[in-house]
């Protein structure tokens, strides 16, 4: 059983001062490796490890295939300004090759994990030497997957998996004990910039979480462009969280008066402090028909675009 802090309880300096101990204990004079894909979570382990072992740490940024518009460039140019060098390594052929032909929402999750960790992962580690790697998993990850509603793509002991065992190399989870809230407050003690800190959440699987069926370099280069527009009208809203989804099915519209059997995007956008439940947001109509004529014009091949007005739960935040 998984100890929370709740973020009323966190004591910050000594929270950072005692990861980094234990940090420093386990990984000792080897070398361990991150993952950083930009979000909150990986972004604050990222500095935690760093404040923690130094060169001792290689922090790398897997170009999956999967993420958004400029993201890798992004990224690496936050933790550039910071101080932080981040190698970008290309793995996109590994991602979208296990991605093929795979619709179910559980086995693109499993793909890409086995992926992550097995292939390009058990790759890098083995290249450097590395022993331990640290990762960003939070208790919602570890909530969510025990109770058999998501799988997240980083939990492991609590599914009785050894990653020793599994993919050679041990892994730390300093943030397990804590939720979003309470990560955005140790990222910011960290010194991570506002603009990173303050990113609304994003999954590990990436946008293939947010294309129903198969995730085919065209179908998310499709929501790719939608989450851009998506991103762009929804920023100074204040929600939580907020997402394109591209649907499976498709629907007749039509175009320069012809049919056009077209794809259709879900908008989502969230209030919520934790994920843990959210409702939607109740955005102004003139929003919804912004978002509607903007992602019709710009992302080709949509014809229909919805707003969900669903709560969490039943629903989740992310579609798959
Ligand atoms: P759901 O969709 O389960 O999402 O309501 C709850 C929060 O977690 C994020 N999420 C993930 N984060 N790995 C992650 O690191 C994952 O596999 C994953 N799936 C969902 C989601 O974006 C939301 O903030």
């Amino acid at each position: 059983m998984i100890k929370e802090i709740a973020v009323k309880d966190l004591n910050t300096e000594e929270f950072i001062r005692e990861k980094v101990g234990e940090i420093q204990a386990a990984v000792g004079e080897g070398m361990a490796i991150n993952a950083l894909s930009g979000g909150v979570d990986s972004s604050t382990v990222t500095m935690l490890g760093h404040r923690a072992l130094g060169d001792q740490l290689k922090t790398v940024f897997i170009e999956n295939g999967l993420m958004r518009q400029g993201e890798p460039e992004q990224v690496a140019g936050f933790f550039s300004d910071l101080g932080v060098r981040v190698d970008v390594v290309d793995a996109r052929e590994a991602f979208f090759s296990a991605l093929k032909g795979i619709t179910d929402p559980e086995e693109k999750r499993e793909a890409i994990r086995q992926t992550f960790y097995s292939t390009v992962f058990g790759r890098i580690v083995k290249e450097s030497g590395a022993k331990h790697l640290l990762q960003g998993t939070i208790l919602t990850d570890v909530d969510e997957t025990v109770a058999g509603i998501k799988r997240q793509h980083n939990v492991f002991a609590q599914l009785g998996i050894d990653p020793e065992e599994a993919f050679g190399y041990q892994i730390i989870e300093p943030l397990i004990q804590l939720r979003k809230d309470g990560v955005r407050v140790i990222g910011k003690a960290l010194g991570l910039p506002s603009g990173l800190f303050e990113r609304i959440p994003f999954p590990g699987p990436a946008l293939s979480a947010r294309v129903i069926g198969e995730a085919t370099p065209e179908r998310i280069e499709t929501v790719r462009k939608a989450t851009v527009i998506v991103e762009r009208l929804l920023k100074n809203t204040g929600a939580f969280q907020y997402m394109g989804i591209l649907h499976e099915d498709r629907v007749t519209g039509m175009r320069d008066g012809k049919r056009d059997f077209g794809q259709q995007i879900e908008v989502r956008c969230w209030e919520s402090v934790d994920a843990r439940t959210a409702p939607p947001t109740r955005l102004p109509f003139e929003t919804l028909e912004q978002l509607a004529n903007d992602i019709v014009r710009e992302v080709p091949g949509i014809v229909s675009v919805t707003y969900n007005i669903a709560t969490k739960p039943p629903s989740t935040i992310e579609a798959v």
